[in-house]
């Protein structure tokens, strides 16, 4: 279903620059958008048009169909449902308070003061802004100014919404921690909308990406479809993505398998062909013909590794205690990515899990979750790019705990599974603190190679 739609849109400022001129794009319900391009080529007053801020000169906006209309009404109306958050904080903050201005938007929707406050301290939460909200915005750096601007938009539940740049300004992990809020928002069924100048990003988020330059759209379609267009990237002024780069590196040496467009740093190694003979050193007593079981330590095959990863066959035994050995990729040992829903938190429960369930590496995603093992002390391994770094960890053999909550947990499902189906390598996954969690883990233990939530 297309939620927002333009028509042969034009929009020319008042001293003649034509910023947007013949668009026509067509948004499905519940998609992940991308637009790129240079700076200049029109994104910011496109954005501007999509919400109404702007009015077109030519064309039109149509919202579910129906097209935008300019009176006053009509306007609150459109931005209810399409929330905006513009490039320059500066633009969107005005409130004496942080508090205040991200109350704006839910007190101007009709909102009861108690639903108001419910909706802000969610939004400060999820944005990691709640200590800060007697503080004058003016007053707060950039990247948290972004922040409080997120939380203002995300706290009027928006259907649609619309984030110019909004990974500009902040650190890596508080742009990873805003990319997980508009997943979880788009679990929960918003549409999102984002412009940026990170090819990587739109590479790997988006489900659709707009290619924009000099205020038209010059290309269109999947991520997979748009950055293997070398000649568009570059009349675009844009490069490809890196994991694509290297992938295309990996496959011009004849080492990938299969036609692919890795999106993460799992998917890139899952590419690979399976080396079949490779050099390890081997303990003395080991023989010809002799089946060792491998894992992967410092980043090397080693036989002494406590993680068992590969079976493989010594074919022959060099001086020095060096050998040739085949792998046999199918001795793969599971590991697993078990994530923890923080909803129904418990530390005991937690401290258990980590202990009987032999998770050697913990993992949160969303502030609630951080916080929550900060305060408990639960050692955390990782705090970014969470899921990925745990696929990576249960490929050598480990089991990962990942505190979640929220959408962010059927995401983190969706991802995980994904991978374990297409790589073909088996590792277990699934919530342990879910009906039938405990029993879950205990099967898990008797059965760890087949057993598959
Ligand atoms: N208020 C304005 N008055 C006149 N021209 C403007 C105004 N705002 C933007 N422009 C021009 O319109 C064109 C498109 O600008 P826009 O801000 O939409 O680009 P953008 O793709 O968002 O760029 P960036 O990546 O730098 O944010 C540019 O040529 C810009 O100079
Ligand atoms: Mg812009």
């Amino acid at each position: 279903m297309i939620i927002l739609e333009t028509r042969s849109l034009k929009y020319t400022y008042p001293d003649g620059t034509a910023a947007v001129q013949d668009l026509n794009i067509e948004i499905k319900k519940g998609k992940k958008v991308a637009f790129v391009g240079q700076n200049g080529s029109g994104k910011s007053t496109l954005f501007l048009l999509l919400n109404g801020t702007l009015k077109p000169a030519e064309g039109e906006v149509l919202f579910h169909g129906v097209p935008f209309k300019y009176d006053s009404k009509s306007l609150r109306e459109i931005r209810k449902s399409i929330g905006i958050v513009f490039q320059n904080s500066d633009d969107q903050i005005f409130a004496p308070t942080v508090y205040q201005d991200v109350a704006f938007g839910p007190a101007n929707l009709g909102y009861s003061k108690e639903r108001v406050d419910a909706c802000v301290h969610q939004a400060l939460e999820q944005v990691g802004l709640y200590r800060l909200k007697d503080k004058p915005p003016h007053h707060l750096s950039g990247g948290q100014k972004k922040r409080v601007a997120i939380a203002g938009i995300m706290a009027m539940e928006p259907e649609v919404i619309i984030l110019d740049e909004p990974l500009s300004n902040l650190d890596p992990v508080g742009a990873d921690e805003i990319i997980d809020l508009l997943n979880e928002f788009n679990q929960l069924g918003s549409t999102i909308i984002i412009s940026t100048h990170d090819v990587d990003l739109a590479y790997r988020w988006s489900d659709y990406v707009y290619i924009m330059s000099n205020s038209k759209l010059i290309g269109q379609g999947t991520p997979a479809e748009v950055f293997k267009e070398q000649e568009l990237l570059k009349k675009a002024g844009l490069r490809q993505p890196t994991t694509l780069e290297i992938y295309h590196e990996i496959e011009r040496r004849g080492l990938a398998r299969g036609k692919n467009s890795p999106k993460t740093v799992p998917e890139l190694v899952s590419t690979l062909k399976p080396l079949d003979l490779m050099w390890v050193d081997v303990p003395p007593g080991v023989r010809e013909g002799d089946n060792l079981n491998l894992g992967v330590m410092y980043g090397v095959y080693a036989t002494q590794s406590p993680y068992e990863a590969i079976n493989a066959t010594v074919l022959h035994i060099h001086s020095g205690g060096r050998a040739i050995v085949e792998l046999k990729r199918k001795g793969i040992k599971a590991g697993g990515v078990l994530l923890y829903d923080t909803d129904k938190y418990s530390l005991d429960e937690v401290r258990q899990i980590i202990k009987e369930g032999e998770i050697v590496f913990v993992g949160a995603m969303g502030k609630k979750s951080k916080t929550l093992a900060e305060q408990d002390g639960i050692r955390l391994d990782v705090t970014s790019g969470v899921i990925d770094k745990s696929i990576l960890m249960a490929l050598c053999g480990k089991r990962c705990l990942i505190l979640t909550a929220g959408g962010m947990i059927d995401h983190a499902l969706k991802r995980t599974r994904e991978y374990v189906d297409k790589s073909g390598i088996e590792f277990t996954v699934g919530v342990v603190n879910r009906e039938g969690g405990c029993k879950w883990l205990e099967e898990m233990d008797t059965n760890p190679e087949t057993f598959k939530v």
